[in-house]
């Protein structure tokens, strides 16, 4: 049965800039359940990692979040049997960015994989992202051992001594694919790979057993192999402790395997959501399906084909097109129509919405 984790409620994340108003979240509604995998995708600057910084209430100034993100907390300890369950909700968007809860949830009920921008292999990697990156709390420190950085969460978040963290690290820095684990908890960051310090990163996120993994393009800088080692950690922790992941990637390889729904976003709103083979093999929106030709059958393509770039450009954020913002790079334009109405959140199959206004009777 799907009991949701999050809510994410008309979410609008505003950056004031010299030039104007950049709308990086613009409406956006999703809902996670607890156990599940919510794939998003979209092009570079659609507003995929600011949505993931919202909800762990970390989104850079002069960013302004208005809307819901509803965290639906477990009592520590309460029973997991679904009867004597209790939760409270919280409001992610109200609490103290500096508070005790929020620092309760970012990393320990919460863990987060940030994308690795120096490495990333986007070549049109938002500006914003890379601002984003440069002023994360979330980086290593280049100053302390890995193992105490690992540790230093797990005691953060858990009752556990020194040496039970220390254990705990190593077990981790094994899970993920660390060659001699013993040895390596005693190195510094500059002593790793690129590689292995995401992996590290991935140790750290996942060390808390964390309700909810963000995992904003998590393997992008590894190779394939250590890819799909790190993937089956999250899919294995997943099953034995009921872990929703948020999983942003270009990836569509990655997102058809990991996830069990995808969300599509485009200038910062949700176009269509379904479950993945729905979206995968029976895409509605015109959005969608310009971004799944670059994968003509799914699973034929080498899993590291990324999304294709598709016909005209992003609009200019200070100057949005009237009515649907994609409908000037749109092959199903109907004008008079797509250039007037806003599209409205519209079920066009069993648990598959779109936001098109081909499926919806306005403007006759
Ligand atoms: N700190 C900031 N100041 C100003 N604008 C920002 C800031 N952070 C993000 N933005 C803008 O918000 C929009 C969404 O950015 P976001 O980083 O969420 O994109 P993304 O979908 O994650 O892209 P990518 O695929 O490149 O990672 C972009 O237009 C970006 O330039
Ligand atoms: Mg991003």
């Amino acid at each position: 049965m799907s009991e949701p984790l999050i809510e994410i409620k008309d979410l609008r994340v505003e950056f004031n800039v010299r030039e104007g108003v950049v709308k990086a979240v613009d409406g956006f509604n999703l809902t996670i359940n607890r156990g599940e995998t919510v794939g998003v995708i979209g092009e570079s600057g659609c507003g995929k990692s600011v949505t993931a910084r919202a909800i762990l209430n970390m989104v850079p100034k002069p960013g302004k979040v208005s809307g819901e993100i509803l965290y639906h907390r477990r009592a520590k300890g309460a029973a997991t049997d679904g009867l004597s369950r209790t939760t409270e909700v919280i409001d992610l968007t109200k609490v103290d960015p500096d508070g005790e809860t929020i620092r309760q949830v970012r990393g320990g009920e919460i863990g987060m994989i940030f994308q690795e921008p120096m490495s990333s292999l986007t070549p049109v990697y938002s500006v914003g992202t890379l601002i984003n990156e440069a002023v994360s709390l979330h980086r290593l420190s280049p100053v302390k051992k890995i193992g105490d950085q690992i540790t230093e969460t797990v005691q953060a978040h858990r009752r556990v001594t020194k040496a039970e963290g220390r254990a705990i690290a190593i077990e981790m820095l094994r899970k993920v694919g660390i060659p001699k684990p013993n040895e390596r908890v005693d190195n510094y960051p500059h002593q790793l790979s690129g590689g292995q310090r995401q992996r590290v990163m991935i140790a750290i996120a996942l060390s808390c057993e964390p309700v909810m993994l963000i995992a904003d393009e998590p393997t992008t800088a590894l190779d394939v192999s250590i890819e799909a080692q790190i993937l089956d950690i999250m899919r294995e922790l997943q099953e034995s402790s009921d872990m929703a992941i948020l999983f942003i990637t270009h990836n569509l390889g990655v997102v058809a395997n990991m996830a069990h729904e995808i969300v599509v976003m485009y200038m910062g709103k949700a176009v269509e959501r379904a479950k993945v083979q729905d979206l995968f093999y029976n895409p509605k929106h015109p959005y969608t399906q310009s971004l799944l030709q670059s994968i003509p059958k799914l699973g034929q393509k080498k899993s590291g084909e990324r999304l294709a770039s598709i016909a005209g450009s992003v609009p200019n954020p200070f100057n949005l097109p009237s009515g649907c913002v994609f409908h000037p790079r749109c092959p199903a334009f109907m004008p008079g129509k797509c250039d007037v109405f806003t599209p409205k959140w519209t079920q066009v199959g069993e648990e598959h919405w779109a936001n098109c206004l081909l499926y919806e009777e306005v403007g006759k």
